[in-house]
């Protein structure tokens, strides 16, 4: 279902197939029928963007492209990196100066890419982005790429395949190209027969970058954008989202809604996917846990519905975040040791 020619070569990590995973213990605090989180942390770069980045690389070198670039807030530079070194190609990756978080900038520096960073937001980085593209003969890799979003498709195919259409499926939203992309694998599958029905979609933006969120709640056709966004979930840090017009588009059709979820919020879903199911995952993964509690109060969502989480990047992307959760950490002597041991078993 994706239509990239045949005498392309693939240039893959064997990413996709990521897990699957039953909640056991948010179920109940969310008290829905079901919840599932899609753990894209499980990509080979850590995040979603490698399923498209497979598809749009293969199509880079089947064009010929030598040089290819992005701009990014962390995790299209560290996937692009690492398929276009596959690839042969050097990687040129734009990204906001001091707003791109440790792991990101580990891997895109490890794969050999060459950053550029700039005073300025995701949004400027875009910009520039566009400006070389009309100058010079680079393929851009960003989510307008519809290489990326056939790719990034194949996870409603990977949800339908395992548990079927749930009722709503929760996702991130930055510059809205990911859930556009959902959206049209399910539609895509439903149209091949191969389902029966549509979920609804509940993307979520963080509180200081939320323009779509905010057109959405005011009933707008054209957002306003936000110039200077500000929000802990780095990786959504986006004021001028270039897919605006798919992505609500998707979610109008699909009868859901969008939201916005404040850094506390996202935090306190980041610490209880850690602490309650195990999962790791980045602050603007964690959104779609926020937005579930939240649609979950406003009573959006049936206690007999199903639910999907899509957990977009892994939380070793971003160690800086430490500073926000309770720690349990102690520098003592081996006999201190031994004492709190003693203290934590009881005896
Ligand atoms: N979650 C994570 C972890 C992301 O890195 C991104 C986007 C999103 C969600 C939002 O997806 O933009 O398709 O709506 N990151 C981009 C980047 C902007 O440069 O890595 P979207």
């Amino acid at each position: 279902m994706i239509p990239v020619p045949s005498e392309a070569q693939i240039i893959s990590l064997g990413e996709g197939g990521t897990p699957l995973i039953k909640s056991v213990r948010l179920k109940d605090l969310v008290h829905v029928k079901e919840v599932y989180i899609k753990f894209e942390g499980a990509n080979p770069t850590g995040s979603f963007k490698d399923r498209g980045m497979t598809v749009a690389v293969s199509m880079a070198k089947y064009l010929g492209a030598r040089v290819v670039v992005c701009a990014s807030t962390g995790n299209t530079a560290a996937s692009m990196s690492a398929y276009a070194a596959r690839a042969g190609m050097k990687s040129i990756v734009i990204l906001p100066k001091g707003k791109v978080a440790k792991g990101k900038l580990v891997q895109a520096v490890l794969h050999g890419a060459i950053l550029a960073f700039i005073d300025g937001s995701f949004d400027d980085a875009l910009r520039a982005v566009t400006q070389v593209a009309e100058r010079y003969p680079v393929y851009v890799l960003n989510s307008l790429n519809p290489w990326r979003i056939e790719g990034q498709k194949t996870l409603a195919f990977e949800v339908a395949d395992e548990v079927g259409v749930p009722d709503w499926i929760v996702v991130p939203v930055g510059n809205g190209g990911n859930i556009s992309a959902i959206w049209k694998g399910f539609k895509e599958l439903k149209e091949a027969g191969l389902t029966s029905k549509l979920p609804k979609l509940a993307g979520v933006q963080a509180s200081g970058a939320a323009p779509l969120a905010r057109a959405f709640r005011k009933g707008l056709n054209v957002p306003e954008f936000v110039n200077n966004p500000e929000t802990i979930a780095t990786a959504i840090r986006i004021g001028r989202p270039v897919n605006w017009p798919r992505a609500l588009k998707a979610i109008r059709e699909s009868g859901g809604v969008l939201m916005d979820v404040t850094d506390e919020e996202i935090l306190k879903a980041q610490e209880a996917l850690a602490r309650f199911e195990g999962l790791g995952v980045e602050p603007a993964s964690a959104t779609s846990l926020a937005g579930l509690i939240k649609l979950k109060e406003e009573e959006l969502v049936d206690r007999d519905e199903s639910v999907v989480l899509v957990a977009t990047g892994h939380a070793l992307k971003d160690p800086d975040v430490i500073k926000y959760h309770s720690a349990d950490i102690h520098y003592l002597s081996s006999e201190g040791v031994l004492a709190l041991v003693r203290e934590v078993v009881g005896t």
